[in-house]
């Protein structure tokens, strides 16, 4: 039966590119939601845009020394653009800073405003003196008052979920100027959410307790049993919404106000472009509100927004809240600021054309109902031994024999045997086995299943060898190569959700289009005898080891750059007296051998000319230079430091060096050629 589906995936803060992370945790699912949705004969409203206020892009705009305005209109195209090449596909994807979501959310505050749902209160807020600025939100840390975690903000603890307010931080910090905050009085508004306990008591908990998710569940019902408080919905800002009520002047709306609000916006935004009316998406009783989002995000969709729809009360509440928890990558958090991600238009640069190998390694990893970890190596095997050796190449088999045996059309079937008539039964199967995973938002699991029709089809061709009965049975091959040209055009639909790029692939190669979900299960001929297809393409291919060591190395050395540009610098060591510097006796010295020491990795063992006498000099440079590229080149030689025996060598002094940001070592030398021996002061 047909239904109305409203689909929300979160608003990416738009003050970066997105990541592995976001897609595996939201996109991804969300996506293949939507897709079998539409697929199955649903009406889908698939809603996503930037949310661009708040204060990480002002912090971003602050630090390259440019307006806020500048940073949500670059990356609202670099991420819009990462979706379209991904295959979302958002009926809208909007952004906050449209008019028509400052309209909406000002009219949505109003309402709630005339209502009298707020509590209108001056308190004492953080303020940096210094930055002459309230402090809220991610422009105050501090330790969190539930979990100890000394990395909290001041709206929300990262580590334990709890929503925050600022107030609440034990030791609160400025994030701008790192000053220790006072307090100040400041006018807000605030939603009292403890009025909202009953109701969320009664809707989740009573409600919903089966058909959630355990972990978004158990949140929920740990933040309600702890008691809700007020939270102020308004900030002490330039960048957001202004606050349209009396009292209202220089101050804007919580930027979790108003975002969850741009799903809104955005239904109307698309419901205008394509001449519909958006109401009965928000507001019709039938219409089944899903929001994906990352686990960060439970708090303000399970309790904040429908504590706001409550209060304007003419809309529907979400019937599921599918939150993911957290991908990894390579053992480690997914970090922007540590610069530890895979940026989205990185991979597609690096893997043209391969985004359904992502979309399938992520989705069937997937961060479901524990975090997860993504490995290159991983990655490397969906691909080679699921994609290639299971999907790629049944599907190459299918189309190689048909061209090569009937010149690409597809013969008539004869009499079924057992097997073949088990098969086209269990094909038949597949849409609901598929379906009941969806339905439970389990798409790791419903990945395996779509696999699995691959590997019947696989285990079928393995079992009938029409490669070998073509010889002597030409009309029992026939057969066989129509149940296998079944089996692909089953896997060309029902592959769409999860491989969009190889299903349009696939029915290109097939020569149609024409099957819907629901006709896998019901016809019985789904490509018909007669019907021609066109020559193979490869679905997917190889990847070498050599291209995912490359993937390491660049992960690898873009973390070193980033803790290189934030080095911090050792501070200065204590004062000597000129007296003491004179006691140093540094000269030109000229290298004339150099030999690695057996059996280490660093050492070389020099013969230096230090215009004195021709020492030896055991050195650690021997991962950074080759024997031959330092003969010959002059150093700056400590000729008066006490000899030391290193692995039974004695080396009689130093020579100066300094190691760059990417770990080689760099010579300190005279810029000249010079005389050995000349003495450095
Ligand atoms: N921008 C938020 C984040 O990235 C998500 C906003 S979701 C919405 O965590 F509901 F507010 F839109
Ligand atoms: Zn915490």
């Amino acid at each position: 039966m047909s239904k109305r589906y409203t689909i929300t995936a979160a608003l990416p803060y738009t003050n970066g590119p997105i990541h592995i992370g976001h897609l595996a945790g939201v996109y991804v699912p969300a996506d293949i939601y939507a897709r079998y949705k539409r697929l199955t004969g649903n009406d889908v409203a698939f809603i996503c845009g930037s949310d661009e206020h708040g204060v990480p892009i002002t912090i971003k705009a602050k630090k390259e020394g440019v307006s806020p305005q500048d940073i949500v209109d670059k990356y609202h195209e670099i991420i819009k653009k990462s979706f379209v090449d991904f295959g979302i596909t958002f009926d809208n994807y909007s952004r906050t800073s449209a008019k028509i979501h400052h309209d909406t959310a000002s009219e949505f505050f109003k309402t709630l405003y005339d209502k009298h749902e707020f509590i209108e209160e001056v308190t004492e807020q953080l303020y940096d003196e210094e930055a002459n600025q309230f402090l809220a939100d991610r422009f105050v840390t501090g330790t969190c008052p539930k979990c100890g975690n000394e990395e909290a903000y001041g709206d929300q603890c990262e580590n334990c979920g709890s929503s925050l307010n600022a107030t609440d931080l034990i030791n609160p910090k400025s994030a701008i100027t790192g000053n220790v905050p006072s307090l100040k009085e400041t006018k807000h508004w605030f939603l009292p959410l403890n009025k909202y306990e009953d109701f969320l008591k009664e809707w989740i908990l009573k409600g919903h307790k089966k058909d959630w998710k355990p972990n978004v569940y158990g949140q929920v019902k740990s933040w309600i049993d702890d008691g809700l408080r007020p939270r102020a919905v308004t900030r002490d800002l330039d960048w957001g919404i202004p606050v349209p009520v009396p009292g209202g002047e220089g101050k804007v709306l919580y930027v979790w106000f108003d975002a969850p609000i741009g799903y809104i916006s955005a239904t109307k935004e698309w419901a205008q472009n394509v001449g519909k009316d958006w109401e009965p998406y928000w507001k019709d009783k039938d219409t089944k509100l899903v929001h994906f989002i990352g686990k960060d995000n439970i708090v303000f969709h399970c309790i904040i927004f429908p504590a706001m729809l409550k209060a304007e009360g003419s809309y529907i509440l979400p019937d599921n809240v599918p939150a993911n928890e957290f991908l990894n990558l390579e053992g480690k958090k997914l970090s922007t600021s540590k610069n530890w991600a895979v940026w989205l238009p990185d991979y597609l640069e690096d893997f043209p054309n391969q985004q359904d190998v992502l979309r399938y390694s992520l989705t069937a990893n997937a961060p479901e109902s524990k975090d997860n970890d993504f490995t290159w190596k991983d990655f490397q095997a969906r691909n080679n031994n699921e994609l290639v050796a299971i999907f790629g190449n049944f599907i190459n088999r299918v189309v190689v024999l048909t061209n090569k045996y009937y010149g690409g059309i597809i013969p008539e079937a004869s009499e079924f045997s057992e097997v073949d008539n088990e098969t086209l039964a269990a094909i038949k199967a597949y849409p609901s086995v598929i379906e009941s995973s969806l339905e439970r938002y389990r798409f790791r699991e419903a990945s395996q299943e779509l696999m699995n029709l691959a590997r019947l089809g696989n285990k079928y061709l393995a079992d009938e060898e029409p490669w070998k009965l073509v010889k002597t049975d030409e009309v029992r091959t026939k057969t066989i190569m129509y149940v296998a040209l079944q089996i692909a055009s089953a896997l060309a639909t029902l592959c769409e959700p999860f491989l969009p790029f190889t299903s349009d692939k696939l029915k290109g190669i097939l020569n149609t289009t024409d099957n819907s979900w629901a006709d896998i299960s019901t016809k019985n001929i789904l490509i018909p005898a007669g019907h021609q297809i066109g020559k193979g393409e490869l679905l997917f291919s190889k990847i070498e080891d050599k291209t995912i060591q490359e993937q390491l190395d660049k992960l690898e050395a873009s973390k070193k750059a980033n803790e290189a540009a934030n080095k911090v610098l050792e501070p200065q060591k204590d004062i000597i007296t000129f007296d003491d510097f004179t006691k140093l006796d540094m000269r030109v010295g000229t290298i004339l051998e150099a030999e690695k020491m057996p059996k280490t990795k660093k050492l070389l063992v020099l013969k230096v000319d230090t215009g004195i006498d021709i020492r030896t000099i055991v050195s650690g440079i021997a991962e950074s230079f080759t024997p031959e590229e330092v003969i010959g080149k002059q150093v700056t030689v400590l000729v008066n430091l006490a000899p030391r025996a290193l692995r039974g060598v004695e080396s009689e002094g130093m020579i100066l060096m300094t190691e760059t940001p990417e770990g080689k070592l760099v010579f300190v030398n005279p810029d000249t050629a010079v005389n050995s021996g000349l003495q450095i002061s």
